[in-house]
């Protein structure tokens, strides 16, 4: 019977009806390269010298070169699992406890912004999906002007980030590589001409990949000059507290920024400074000119999210605000922050007296003045071959290395293996 579509098409040879199942929808999409980050992990992944090293992903190891969760975390966990809460969905902002403690870890406590009640906190998922958050709001309402300026060089995912949010991407000068420190004439000349209204980035301290941030003295020049360009700051702090071991030290530019009647956007993580890297913990914050004003920011904050994903997950969230809002855990949290900073500046110390003791005669100064989870060594592609061929030493190809995969028991040989090849 022609109608009886089934057995008709049991009838068909084989070939003919496995052609049909093979009709392809995409036949033009081109192979993407792979993630030049997480390429370097598989590359050392596969590699089976026991003295192998991976310096390429950006989170914490503790001193045996293993992951590490903080027990403030373990604690609140253990809280939140007692008290038997339910799993219904989140506000589209997510979790008030968070958003309002998200908020004043950044700007601090009693900061005039709170209190006349001027800012706005959603909940996001962490870093990556406040930046994208932020870039689609700005895509939507920041129609005066598209540049997004990023810092020469910003993290690898900022560019993806603002340009599929349709923005268009410019740069700055910031890091010299003949110093392997901050060009701070270079970015004032840069930043002097950036057209009005346009949108800056500033990563708020730990810049990643350099680990080169502005003194206190630069960033307000810095800020001084961004207000006579009328820019429009978006800070990124991903590390606040990872940098000096202080969360107010590293909130400075931001609320300095703040103090000088710079309106700012702020993306917030705490995948590094609570080890929450998983759980996708962030804060996405607009300073709005008044509290009417962030209301209506609310508003339209809430219209782009719910298309996206509805509303924020909440065990991370429950984690970092239990975290954040009961005392003895953030006191003890505040410990494990400093304790992380400290055996990273420690390793920087290490691994500068071990190139001396194997005779370096380089100035490795710029390894110590750094700051935050990287290190840009300064080595060439060339070199940064040699030491993973050579020494199974891997990082990424612009020399960068996460000091967090350095430890007392490895940091000689990675001396030994970086002096090798810069003698
Ligand atoms: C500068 C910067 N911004 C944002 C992030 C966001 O990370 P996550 O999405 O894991 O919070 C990172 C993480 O490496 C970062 O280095
Ligand atoms: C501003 O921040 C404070 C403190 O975090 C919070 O209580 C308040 O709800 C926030 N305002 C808005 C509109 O989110």
């Amino acid at each position: 019977h022609p109608c009886n579509i089934s057995g008709w098409l049991l009838m068909l040879p084989h070939r003919l009806s496995s052609m049909s199942i093979s009709v392809s929808w995409w036949s033009e999409v081109q192979m993407g390269p792979p993630d030049p980050i997480l390429g370097v992990s598989e590359a050392y992944k596969r590699d089976t010298n026991p003295k192998k090293i991976n310096l390429g992903v950006g989170a914490y190891r503790d001193d045996q070169g293993k992951p590490y969760v903080l027990s403030c975390v373990r604690k609140a966990e253990a809280q939140i699992a007692a008290k038997k809460l339910d799993k219904e969905y989140l506000a589209i902002g997510g979790l008030g406890d968070f958003t309002k403690a998200c908020a004043k870890l950044a700007l601090g406590d009693d900061n005039e912004v709170i209190k006349s009640g001027r800012n706005i906190t959603v909940q996001t998922i962490s870093g990556t999906g406040s930046l994208r958050i932020g870039a689609n709001f700005l895509s939507r309402f920041h129609t005066e002007a598209r540049d997004v300026y990023l810092p020469k060089p910003s993290w690898g995912n900022h560019t993806p980030i603002f340009r599929d949010a349709g923005m268009q991407l410019k740069a700055y000068t910031y890091y010299d590589p003949k110093t392997c420190g901050f060009d701070f004439q270079g970015a004032l000349n840069d930043i002097s001409k950036i057209p009005e209204k346009s949108v800056i980035m500033l990563h708020a301290c730990a810049h990643n990949p350099t680990g080169v941030d502005p003194r206190p003295e630069q960033w307000k020049e810095i800020a001084d000059l961004v207000k006579k360009r009328n820019l429009l700051v978006f800070f990124d702090m991903a590390y606040q507290g990872f940098a000096s071991g202080d969360i107010d030290r590293d909130a400075w530019a931001v609320r300095y920024f703040i103090e000088q009647g710079h309106n700012i956007v702020l993306s917030q993580s705490f995948a590094k400074n609570m080890g929450l890297y998983g759980e996708r913990v962030g804060g996405f914050t607009v300073v709005c000119k008044d509290a009417e004003e962030a209301k209506r920011v609310e508003s339209q904050l809430k219209i782009l999210i719910r298309p996206i994903y509805s509303n924020p997950p909440m065990n991370g969230a429950r984690i970092a605000a239990t975290i954040l809002n009961t005392p003895d855990l953030y006191k003890e949290w505040l410990g494990e922050v400093h304790g992380m900073a400290n055996r990273i500046i420690t390793m920087r110390e290490l691994l500068v007296a071990n190139l001396k003791k194997e005779g370096s005669t380089r100035n490795w100064k710029h390894v110590i003045d750094q700051i935050g989870m990287f290190c840009f060594t300064g080595l060439k592609p060339e070199q940064v071959e040699r030491l993973t061929k050579e020494f199974s030493i891997y990082m990424t190809k612009d020399g960068r290395i996460s000091m967090a995969g350095v430890t007392s028991g490895n940091v000689g040989y990675l001396a030994q293996g970086i002096h090798a090849v810069t003698k």
